[in-house]
């Protein structure tokens, strides 16, 4: 117990000399995340895989909160792929039960925040109470102005892209319409199309996967790895990734500006 609150203070203090260290005029505007490691987190432990889910839910609060401190102004959070239907029946049944206290707990929280709520995948595959929860939510807060959290759920980047060809294509042949899509267009057609592309992707659990999640909209993200999973994810390690982000230079396939020396490096850098 005493090593826990020492372990804890030590967070706090290189969190909080990590906070200074940050600029605030230069934090990405848009930060998503691939929460990756709550089972082997759990297993390492001895414990069921669903405790690992549970520990999850509080870092998921550490990392809004981080999102707060540094005044991010987008923030979407990958909680169940499409790929994760594959799981057994019980830990799927419980993933939801812990993101339908989520949502209630958060409710409150997250409208005297001015936080507009979002959730982008195939919702239809959802338990209809599960929609109905979420709809709500994204209707409460619909004409919040503040920051923006997002949940990805039963989400699956190339059925986003397959979702919005299909759509626009439908549109085409109402109108009559023929000729090309441009990229504009199948952007303008992505599940939550007002959203910026994402600046900064992490991914914990040390993983160099980019797991199907916002294939389209992460041509020029900058990636963090972080080496632990994700119950153990603090907001020390968010500032870490936002601080280690300010260190790149990022040239959209340009040439301009010069790649500066890296430190202790997570991710790759790709121009
Ligand atoms: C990956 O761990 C995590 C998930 C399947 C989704 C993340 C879910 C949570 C953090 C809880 C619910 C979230 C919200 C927002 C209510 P894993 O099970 O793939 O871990 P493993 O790779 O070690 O097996």
């Amino acid at each position: 117990m005493a090593k826990d609150s020492a372990n804890q203070q030590k967070s706090a203090d290189r969190a909080a000399s990590l906070l200074r260290e940050i600029d605030p005029s230069r934090v990405p505007r848009h930060v998503a995340i691939i929460m990756d490691g709550n089972g082997r987190w759990a297993n390492g432990r001895g414990l069921p895989r669903i405790e690992g889910h549970r520990a999850g839910i509080e870092a998921v609060r550490r990392a809004v909160e981080a999102a707060r401190d540094l005044n991010i102004e987008y923030l979407t959070l990958y909680a169940f792929s499409m790929e994760n239907w594959k799981r057994p029946k019980t830990e799927i049944r419980a993933l939801f039960q812990l993101l339908r206290r989520y949502l209630k707990e958060e409710q409150n929280r997250i409208l005297k925040e001015n936080i507009r709520f979002r959730a982008i995948g195939r919702l239809s595959d959802l338990p209809p109470d599960v929609q109905r929860l979420l709809r709500q939510l994204i209707e409460q807060s619909e004409g919040n102005t503040g920051r923006n959290l997002t949940l990805a759920l039963s989400y699956g980047g190339r059925t986003e892209i397959a979702d919005a060809c299909s759509r626009l294509l439908s549109e085409a042949l109402a109108s009559g319409r023929t000729g090309s899509f441009t990229p504009e267009e199948i952007a303008s057609h992505m599940y939550a199309p007002e959203l910026p592309d994402p600046d900064l992707l992490i991914r914990t659990s040390g993983e160099f996967r980019v797991s199907n999640f916002l294939l389209w909209q992460i041509a020029y993200t900058e990636v963090a790895i972080l080496d632990i999973f994700w119950p153990e994810f603090g907001k020390e390690d968010f500032y870490e990734a936002v601080l280690d982000y300010q260190q790149r230079d990022r040239r959209y396939g340009g040439v301009q500006g010069q790649l500066p020396g890296r430190k202790k490096t997570h991710g790759g850098m790709v121009s």
